[in-house]
């Protein structure tokens, strides 16, 4: 029986060793423990789901708890996938949210996934990546 905690306070190895099984972890820069250590501790909603006292799924987002969620990263170890657990982890992190809409980008992995458990679909989705200038009139 898998019960889901709330908080970012985490056992950051467990947390990377969580991204890496799922295999998120080939998206996400795992292997510099400085930049994960500051992505767990600047999420501010944070949902873990647990086999005792073993993690083996997270949601990571960034809320307003008003308008807007960010869904940064889900991952469930691949033993624990197709169980219900990646729903469970969104659906108590809409709930965590209050009035906001949850917003993400799917991982290549997880384009069939999203639409399958009833997320809608944004045709307008725009990123500038880091170091990406912006177009200037000049
Ligand atoms: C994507 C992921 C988080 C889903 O979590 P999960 O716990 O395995 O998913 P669930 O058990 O909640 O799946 C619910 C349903 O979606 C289906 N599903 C699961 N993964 C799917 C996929 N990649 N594509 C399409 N459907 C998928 C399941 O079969 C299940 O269907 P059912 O309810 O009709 O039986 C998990 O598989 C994972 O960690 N994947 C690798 C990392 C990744 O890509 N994360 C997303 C980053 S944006």
């Amino acid at each position: 029986l898998v019960d889901l905690r709330v908080g970012n306070r985490l056992d950051l190895d467990t947390v990377i060793d969580v991204y890496v099984d799922s295999t998120l972890g080939e998206r996400r820069p795992v292997d510099d423990r400085r930049r994960m250590g500051a992505m767990l501790a600047n999420a501010n909603l944070v949902v873990s789901a647990w086999d005792g006292d073993e993690m083996v799924g997270i949601a990571r987002s960034i809320s307003d708890f008003a308008f807007a969620t960010y869904l940064s990263d889900l991952a469930v170890r691949r033993a624990y996938q197709g169980q219900g657990i990646g729903r469970r982890l969104i659906d108590r992190t809409q709930r965590e949210g209050g009035a906001a809409k949850i917003v993400l980008l799917a991982a290549p992995a997880s384009v069939g996934y999203y639409p399958h458990v009833g997320l809608e679909r944004h045709d307008s989705a725009w990123l500038l990546p880091p170091g990406r200038r912006l177009e200037t009139d000049g």
